[in-house]
């Protein structure tokens, strides 16, 4: 049910007689951060996954719950909950893929950086749990700022010596899909077959969504580019704002980070044609860390796809040039963080 609401008419299509044979539900899942207002919607439509065997659900309150709730839906994976620090090694054992959006979500006023002080030190005690209970898992972090937890986690994994960057992702997701959206709108496309690819990192003017290489191809003037580029740049403090002090998306990021996992599951499960957006170890720029199209695989990131910031627009790239300063600084201040703990 979950796939055809998260993969694009093309994607189906190249698929489909090879991957409707193998249907099976066998990979482990855990959500760190299960009980937030992310990981309930998120954890319900993982349940919906028929990859899934197990949903692990962790928080530090708050999970026993909502595991109830959802153990009850009649779906193949089996649900278990994780209370505090002392059942998060469990949590972890088995696990193939790891979901982390535990940690404090943004108010009015608030850049994604001024939750730095706290989600750094959540996200690199989470991910030494990882480090040392599930070392082979993909990992995909939500926590901002993502520009420099993601960063940090890469830290983490190396001072444990577990770093794999082909399995450590930014989950960048949710710039596509709104992007995706706002480009149909406008153009008055059919969703399912609009794909904008967004490069960069995630927050303010590092999110770079990348309009000339839309599919289909479609034409904007010089003020859709700008109007468009703005408005998905701009769309979390829209909905940090309409929030007004709850929260920021949830909804939206549960959906985007659900079509992230089942895109990792699909890759996990021999689908030779999986494509995300995501925010990785990167040789595209002289960034280490940068958000492009990725083809996942396996063993994770298979390939960094460059052909994107190829034959850019003037516009493109010098909004390009214009976020690394930004990046590079989001990028520093997370090393610094994770080289200088004890
Ligand atoms: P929330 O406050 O509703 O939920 C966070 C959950 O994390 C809570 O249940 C809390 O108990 C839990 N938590 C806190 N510390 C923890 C710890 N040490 N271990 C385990 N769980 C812990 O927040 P939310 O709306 O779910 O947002 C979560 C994070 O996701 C925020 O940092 C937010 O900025 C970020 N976010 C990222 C994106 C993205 O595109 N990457 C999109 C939306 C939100
Ligand atoms: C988003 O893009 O919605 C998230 O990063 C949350 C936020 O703070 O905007």
């Amino acid at each position: 049910a979950l796939r055809g609401s998260f993969t694009s008419k093309a994607q189906k299509s190249s698929h489909r007689s090879q991957y409707h044979l193998n249907l099976q539900a066998s990979y482990k899942v855990a959500i760190l951060g299960a009980a937030g207002g992310i990981g309930q919607p998120l954890a319900l439509l993982i349940k919906m996954s028929p990859l899934v065997s197990a949903l692990h659900l962790y928080d530090i309150a708050n999970v026993k719950g909502v595991a109830a709730d959802l153990s009850h839906c009649n779906t193949p994976s089996q649900v278990l909950d994780f209370t505090g620090a002392s059942e998060l090694a469990d949590s972890l054992k088995g696990v193939n893929v790891v979901v982390i959006p535990a940690g404090v979500p943004r108010k009015p006023g608030m850049t994604r950086d001024d939750l730095f002080n706290i989600n750094a030190n959540i996200v690199k005690t989470l991910v030494e749990a990882v480090a040392d209970n599930c070392p082979d898992a993909f990992i995909h972090i939500i926590s901002n700022p993502v520009n420099s937890t993601v960063p940090i986690a890469a830290e983490v994994l190396k001072q444990k010596g577990v770093y794999n960057p082909k399995k450590l992702f930014g989950v960048s997701t949710l710039d596509v899909v709104r992007a995706n959206t706002f480009v149909a709108q406008k153009k008055n496309l059919k969703l399912i077959d609009v794909d904008v690819p967004v490069v960069g990192g995630h927050a303010g003017i590092t999110i770079l969504p990348l309009l000339s290489k839309t599919k289909p191809s479609v034409s904007f003037s010089d003020e859709e580019v700008q109007e468009l580029t703005a408005k998905i740049q701009n769309a979390g403090t829209e909905v940090v704002e309409a929030k007004a002090g709850a929260g920021s998306a949830t909804l939206s990021m549960a959906y985007a980070a659900a079509r992230f996992v089942e895109s990792s599951l699909r890759a996990l499960d021999g689908d030779a044609d999986v494509y995300e957006c995501s925010y990785v170890q990167s040789d595209l720029t002289e960034l280490p860390f940068f958000a492009s199209r990725v083809k996942l695989g396996r063993n994770g990131v298979e390939a960094i796809i460059s052909s994107d910031l190829q034959g850019l627009t003037g516009y493109e790239q010098k909004a390009l040039e214009a976020l690394k300063p930004e990046l590079k600084a989001s990028i520093d201040k997370g090393i610094a963080f994770a080289q200088k703990q004890p």
